[in-house]
């Protein structure tokens, strides 16, 4: 665990180190779960985003984009259940005056139970060694089926008060289980209340005419309204996707973890407009064709997991999460879920519009059903970043640290660097560049000696050096350097752009979805 946060701190550190992300306002001590970008960070950020979108849009041919306002007309939030539903039961430490989830709380209670049975079994097969049978020991040692016992009881209970809204009942099951205030070690809580997680804002000038108004805390919703709109004007078919990328806002009660969980997020988000009775065929298809996305950019496949929900969402008849294996263990990356005809019904409802299609094989008009993926791009940052960390030990015992990032995602592809100031090294390596930034991320180095320059790039995942020496001024070659392995080629010159084509060649990343 030690080890897992130190990676985590040494994560957090390097993207501010090397201008990813810096916390916001800093100057002013920074504003709690609201983060900037910095030069590197937004160029990782735009690729990431940008891989989806052609993913979803340009690779699709029933599935267009928009973009919608973030500010939506009020009733919107009554129609998609956000209002009533989009709470969160919180409960505060009166002695250390902290905010908690209390559901948090109560399933932070269920892990530490859960670590307990894991440690028994850890115990057991060192002592048995090879014989040692994990399914004959969990189901029959009396100490883990006790666990076992009390782990779902509790979780059976906790399902049934959230699912029931009995907040009192949440309150006497955190006093049962003696659940203490992390901060304060104190049992002493106050009642649970709702918090519901929009935030609240107006629009227009007079206190008398202007409206309460929500930032939105997706982006489906603009995707929904506009859903006849993009119907008519696209004479789109279903099955048919709408997406859309763009920021999401949350007062989020604990809101922690870097840029895992904050208040002013980046949602990447397509609803998938299908025929009714048709919605989990499409389910698991979008359900394999999102791992196959996530798998496609090299990422070990051992890092993502599905987790089905048992719990819904006010929304949703079926629902899953790929979880991804962050420092701090498996969390959800990304949610996939059959939202039914939910919010289309409910628009229609609250706007008196028909928001139906008319299907010319049947002649009839019905409200379709609709499957949704649905990422945070930051949340996909994290993943990215975190895992392409790595420290190396080189063959001559120095260290490196290098971003090891899909090529396709790497914020600059690659660095021009003469190697002395002088003798017509930087012309020719800014004639290089000049070549290629029409098609290619590049950036130009010539301080410091060469090494420390692959060290810099390297810490900023740059895939390619390219080189230019005193050779290159009399046959007109450079070398190529490359990242992961480190080794270098000459080429000629003339061949870089060629070369660096078909090394950042986009197809063959799409190829893998
Ligand atoms: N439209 C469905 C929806 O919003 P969600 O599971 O609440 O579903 C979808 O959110 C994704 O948005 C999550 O899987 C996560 O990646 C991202 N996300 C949600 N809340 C976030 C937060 N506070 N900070 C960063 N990302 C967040």
């Amino acid at each position: 665990m030690a080890e897992k946060n130190d990676i985590f701190k040494k994560v957090i550190s390097h993207a501010k180190e090397y201008g990813f992300v810096f916390p916001s306002s800093e100057i002013y001590d920074g504003l709690n779960a609201v983060y900037d970008y910095g030069q590197n960070g937004v160029l990782l950020k735009n690729n990431i985003r940008d891989y989806w979108w052609k993913s979803m849009i340009q690779l699709n041919k029933n599935i267009v984009g928009i973009d919608a306002a973030i500010f939506m007309h009020p009733k919107t939030w009554k129609a998609s259940g956000h209002i009533d539903a989009f709470n969160d039961p919180l409960i505060d430490n009166k002695d250390s005056k902290k905010r908690y989830r209390a559901d948090v709380l109560v399933e932070d209670y269920i892990k530490k139970i859960e670590q307990k049975i894991q440690k028994e079994i850890d115990k057991a097969s060192k002592r048995f060694g090879k014989d040692f049978n994990k399914e004959q020991f969990t189901s029959t040692n009396s100490k883990i089926i006790n666990y076992k016992n009390k782990a779902s009881s509790i979780t059976n209970r906790l399902d049934i008060s959230l699912k029931e809204d009995d907040l009192s009942d949440l309150k006497s099951l955190i006093e049962e289980l003696e659940i203490a205030c992390p901060e304060s070690g104190s049992r002493n809580w106050t009642d649970v209340k709702q918090f519901n997680l929009m935030f609240g804002t107006k629009l227009g000038a007079s206190s008398e005419s202007s409206i309460d108004l929500f930032l939105r805390p997706e982006t489906a919703q603009g995707i929904f309204v506009n859903f006849l709109n993009i119907q008519k004007t696209g004479r789109m078919k279903l099955p048919f996707g709408i997406a859309q990328t763009g920021k999401a806002f949350r007062n989020e009660i604990v809101a922690r973890q870097f840029i895992f969980r904050m208040r002013e997020f980046e949602q990447m988000e397509m609803q998938y407009f299908v025929t009714p009775g048709t919605q989990k065929e499409w389910y698991d298809y979008w359900k394999k064709t999102r791992l196959k996305w996530h798998y496609s950019l090299g990422i070990a496949k051992e890092n993502y997991r599905f987790h089905d929900h048992e719990k819904l969402a006010h929304y949703a008849d079926l629902a899953t999460d790929i979880e991804f294996k962050f420092p701090f263990g498996f969390k959800e990356l990304e949610g996939i879920h059959s939202r039914t005809d939910f919010d289309l019904l409910n628009h229609e409802k609250l706007s008196s519009k028909k928001l139906q299609y008319f299907d010319t094989e049947s002649n009839q008009r019905h409200i379709p059903y609709v499957i949704e993926t649905s990422i945070g791009l930051d949340r996909m940052f994290l993943a990215v970043f975190s895992s392409a960390f790595k420290e190396e030990l080189l063959e001559d015992e120095t260290k490196r640290i290098v971003l090891k990032l899909p090529n396709i995602l790497a914020p600059i592809k690659i660095a021009v660097l003469p190697l002395l100031k002088k003798d017509g090294l930087p012309e020719l390596a800014n004639k290089i560049l000049d070549e290629l930034k029409w098609d290619f991320m590049v950036s130009y180095d010539e301080k410091d000696a060469v090494g420390r320059r692959y060290r810099r790039q390297d810490a900023i995942g740059t895939p390619y050096c390219i080189t230019v020496d005193h050779q290159s001024v009399k046959d007109y070659t450079v070398t190529i350097r490359d990242r992961d392995s480190m080794q270098q080629e000459r080429i000629s010159i003339r061949g870089v752009t060629k070369i660096m084509h078909e090394k950042l060649d986009q197809k063959k990343w799409f190829n893998k979805i």
